[in-house]
C-alpha cells in the first residue's frame, strides 16, 4: 500500500492510472477510521474488483468545520488509520498536510439542498465539504466515490455537484452501521464518555419511534421526538426535520419516499442521524 502526501504526486499518479485504463474507486474520510469507513472500503474494493484501486483520503478538512473547538478537537490517528487500510488491501492512501495553498479565495457552493438543516446550523459547512470533494475528485480522479449514508443530505449535496459540474463520478452509498444499541457510528463518538454515551443512545431511539410513527403529522412527531430526547440531561436537539429524500424541501406529513434527519448535542459533541420513513 502507498501513502501519498502531495497533491501533485497524487495527481501524477492517478493520470498514470487513468492511461493503464484502470478503474479506480475512492473513499473520502477525515480519518479516525471505525467499522462504519471499513464497510465503505469493502463495498469501494467490491465495485474496483481485483484489477482496479481502491483509493482512501484521509484529511481532516479545516474548511468543512464552523466551529474551531471541534476541528481541534476532532480525533487524528493517521497510523492506526493506515494499519486498517493496508489490513483491508487499499491500494493507496492519500493524506495531504494541506489541500490549500496560501491565500486560496475559490469554493464552491450549492444554492437549493444545502441551504437548510446541516446548512442552515453550520454556516459554510457545505461549502467547504463540496470545495474539498471536487479537489479530490480532480487529484484522484476516480471512477466512482463512496460515501455513507449517515451524512445523508451531504451526499445528495454531492450528488448534486456531480451532475451540475459534469464530474464523471459515480456516487455509491454505503448504509450507516451501527454500534449494539443502535447509535450510528462516527469518528466523534470517542469523545462520548460514560453518562454521555449511554444519553447518546436517544438519537437511535428517536429513530426507531419515528418508523413507528405511521403517516401522521409531523408536527407532532417532532414534538414526540423532541420530548424524548430532551428528556436526557445532556442532550438538546439542534433540529428534526422530516423532508423528501430529493427536493430536500419539508413535508407535513410523514409518508414513504420521505426523510427524517436529526441533529442534536450531546453533552459537547454534536451528532446526527437519519432514517427513511
Ligand atoms: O464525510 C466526511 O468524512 C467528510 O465530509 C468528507 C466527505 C471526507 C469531506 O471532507
Amino acid at each position: 500500500m502507498k501513502t501519498l502526501t502531495s497533491p501533485q504526486v497524487m495527481q501524477r499518479q492517478s493520470r498514470r492510472w487513468l492511461r493503464e485504463g484502470r478503474r479506480v474507486v475512492l473513499v473520502p474520510t477525515m480519518g479516525a477510521l471505525h467499522e462504519g469507513h471499513l464497510s465503505l472500503i469493502r463495498r469501494a474494493r467490491k465495485r474496483a474488483g481485483e484489477e482496479g484501486l481502491v483509493v482512501v483520503s484521509i484529511y481532516v478538512n479545516p474548511t468543512q468545520f464552523n466551529d474551531p473547538k471541534d476541528l481541534k478537537a476532532y480525533p487524528r490517528t493517521l497510523k492506526a488509520d493506515q494499519q486498517l487500510c493496508r489490513a483491508e488491501g487499499v491500494d493507496a492512501v492519500f493524506a495531504p498536510e494541506t489541500l490549500y495553498p496560501e491565500g486560496a479565495s475559490v469554493e464552491i457552493s450549492e444554492n437549493e439542498l444545502a441551504l437548510s438543516l446541516e446548512g442552515e446550523h453550520r454556516p459554510g459547512h457545505f461549502a467547504g465539504v463540496m470545495t474539498v470533494v471536487a479537489k479530490l475528485f480532480h487529484l484522484v480522479q476516480p471512477t466512482e466515490a463512496v460515501f455513507g449514508e449517515k451524512d445523508f443530505q451531504q451526499a445528495a449535496v454531492i450528488r448534486r455537484m456531480i451532475r451540475d459540474l459534469d464530474f464523471p463520478v459515480r456516487l455509491i452509498l454505503g448504509p450507516t452501521v451501527r454500534e449494539s444499541d443502535g447509535l450510528a457510528m462516527s469518528s466523534r463518538n470517542v469523545r462520548l464518555k460514560g453518562r454521555l454515551r449511554e444519553q447518546a443512545a436517544v438519537l437511535p431511539a428517536a429513530l426507531r419511534l419515528a418508523k413507528e410513527f405511521g403517516d401522521g403529522p409531523v408536527a407532532n412527531l417532532k414534538r414526540r421526538l423532541k420530548r424524548l430526547m430532551e428528556a436526557q440531561p445532556d442532550v438538546s436537539v439542534d433540529y428534526i426535520e422530516v423532508v423528501d429524500a430529493e427536493s430536500f424541501r419539508p413535508v407535513r406529513k410523514a409518508m414513504r419516499g420521505t426523510r427524517l434527519l436529526l441533529a442534536a448535542q450531546v453533552g459537547p459533541v454534536r451528532l446526527i442521524d437519519n432514517t427513511g420513513l
